[in-house]
């Protein structure tokens, strides 16, 4: 089972390494089938954590390596989904998740079937043609996933994808992700600051406090698996354990005794 590793990473941007450090001594594991989200405070390094995952930025201690090799940058193994769509908004639906497929020189005819295939499973199927202007927030964050899974990458990095969302898309997003990353196999690693969003979704959460960035809890769930198996997601929210677990995730991110303890 392939998986991507951080190993007491520790991050400080410029050459000066001076002050403290943005991220210390993170560990994490993410393998296929997993589902991490990171949640804590703005400016607690969530998307440092993200870049350094990507291969966007290089650790200034430790490793971040996959499958025991180490990461030097970005590569098709590790889609990533930004909050900003960062879609071409003038090209159509089909060429925005083409396109990276075709920088990686594959052929016109799998380029095609790929694009169809997973606008499909995003419930585009019928946007094709349209260009991403025309669509709507939740539109364009969809076509960002399909994107991001027809390079069918083993791990899927996202960065507070659905930030910019109203509350219902949300809702929707959340049944939505759940079903593709149960389809893809892919191991998830999510950024947000909705504590509710990472207990529904995440198998594992880690929140990150300030200053410097480092982890402070971890804790592991099944309510996304439960809502795969059929159960109702409402009714899972509405769970005391998921009540619970929200409150106590909120507590670590808010309340400096735990976040020390
Ligand atoms: N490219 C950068 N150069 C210098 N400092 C940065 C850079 N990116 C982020 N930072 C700083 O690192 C800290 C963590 O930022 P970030 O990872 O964006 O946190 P979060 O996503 O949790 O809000 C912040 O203090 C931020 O100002
Ligand atoms: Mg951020």
């Amino acid at each position: 089972m392939s998986s991507l590793n951080l190993a007491g990473v520790s991050l400080h941007y410029g050459p000066e390494q001076t002050g403290l450090p943005v991220l210390q001594n993170v560990s994490l594991n993410l393998a296929r089938g997993e589902f991490i989200s990171v949640i804590g405070r703005s400016g607690s390094g969530k998307t440092s954590l993200l870049n350094l995952a990507g291969g966007f930025v290089a650790p200034s201690a430790g490793r971040v390596t996959v499958d025991g090799k180490p990461v030097t940058g970005p590569g098709p193994d590790r889609a990533v989904v930004f909050q900003d769509d960062a879609l071409y908004p003038w090209r159509s639906v089909r060429d925005n998740v083409a396109l990276p497929l075709k920088l990686r020189g594959i052929d016109a005819a799998t380029r095609a079937e790929k694009a169809r295939e997973w606008l499909a499973a995003v419930g585009l199927q019928d946007h094709q043609d349209k260009h991403v202007w025309q669509l709507s927030g939740g539109q364009r964050q969809r076509v960002g996933l399909a994107r991001a899974l027809a390079s069918e990458p083993e791990f899927l990095l996202m960065d507070e994808p659905l930030g910019a969302l109203d509350a219902m898309t949300r809702d929707q997003m959340h049944e939505l992700l759940l079903s593709l990353w149960e389809e893809s196999h892919a191991g998830a690693l999510l950024i947000t600051h909705s504590v509710e969003e990472a207990v529904f979704l995440s198998t594992s959460v880690i929140v990150l406090a300030p200053t410097p960035g480092r982890i402070v809890h971890r804790e592991e769930f099944e309510f996304g698996r439960r809502y795969l198996e059929g159960e109702d997601p409402r009714a899972l929210k509405s769970e005391p354990e998921f009540i619970d677990a929200r409150e106590r995730l909120l507590a670590a991110i808010y309340e400096k005794e735990l976040v020390d303890g």
